[in-house]
């Protein structure tokens, strides 16, 4: 399972990029808006700083717009995926740029049917945002489920991927990557708790305890 980080912040980024464990980054206007910087600048940097893909949202809605941005947005690095919103217009877009060979992302999934469109219509990538169906009272685990499900029955044309988002704490991760989810993207403060537990803690300081009591040290014995 590849693991996209969900932010905009440079610093988050390199950070948990020298961890070895990141594959991607995902973005969005509001991720963007919040980190106050100049939005085509900073996907360059952040795809210097990861090399997997990076995803940049179009602004606009109408088909026209979209594709000169999106077009423009591919052009700051090989690894930018073009980010569209799941509307008619969106996907003629993902259309065009995929079959020009351009990554696709295709952003605001809800539903089993969009998710079909969006694969009918090449995407690299479909976001299902679990957290926010979770949110208005339904199963967001339920979407991914059947997303997985659908595109297994297509090997030889769906080749889209499930990107896991809208992550809100580690058990959506667990439960995505337990249904063969391929990627997920997750904010920097979930990524963080996926490390924790309390007994590794404990467990940790009684053996640093414990080995204080040999008096020994590895490395005078290199
Ligand atoms: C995905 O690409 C989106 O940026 C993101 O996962 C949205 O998450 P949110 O519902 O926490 O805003």
């Amino acid at each position: 399972m590849k693991f996209f980080v969900d932010t905009a912040d440079l610093e988050e980024i390199k950070d948990l990029a020298s961890t070895g464990l990141l594959d991607g980054v995902t973005t969005n206007p509001s991720l963007i808006a919040q980190s106050g910087k100049k939005f085509v600048p900073l996907i360059a940097e952040i795809c210097k700083v990861v090399k997997g893909p990076v995803s940049a949202e179009v602004a606009a809605t109408d088909y026209a717009t979209m594709l000169k941005e999106g077009q423009f947005l591919a052009k700051i690095a090989k690894n930018v995926a073009v980010k569209v919103p799941l509307t008619p217009d969106g996907l003629k877009v993902c259309k065009v740029l995929s079959d020009n060979g351009t990554m696709v992302n295709v952003t605001l999934c809800f539903s089993a049917a969009q998710a079909i469109l969006a694969a009918k219509a090449g995407a690299k990538f479909i976001s299902p945002f679990v957290g926010r169906l979770d949110d208005i009272g339904q199963d967001g685990m339920q979407l991914i489920r059947d997303i997985v499900e659908i595109y297994k029955q297509y090997p030889t044309t769906f080749k889209t991927e499930v990107l896991v988002a809208s992550v809100r704490h580690p058990v959506h991760l667990v439960e995505a990557a337990k249904m063969g989810a391929h990627v997920a993207t997750i904010p920097p403060k979930v990524i963080r708790q996926l490390y924790a537990h309390p007994l590794t803690d404990k467990g940790l300081a009684a053996f640093v305890a414990d080995w204080k009591k040999t008096g020994q040290t590895i490395l005078d014995a290199a």
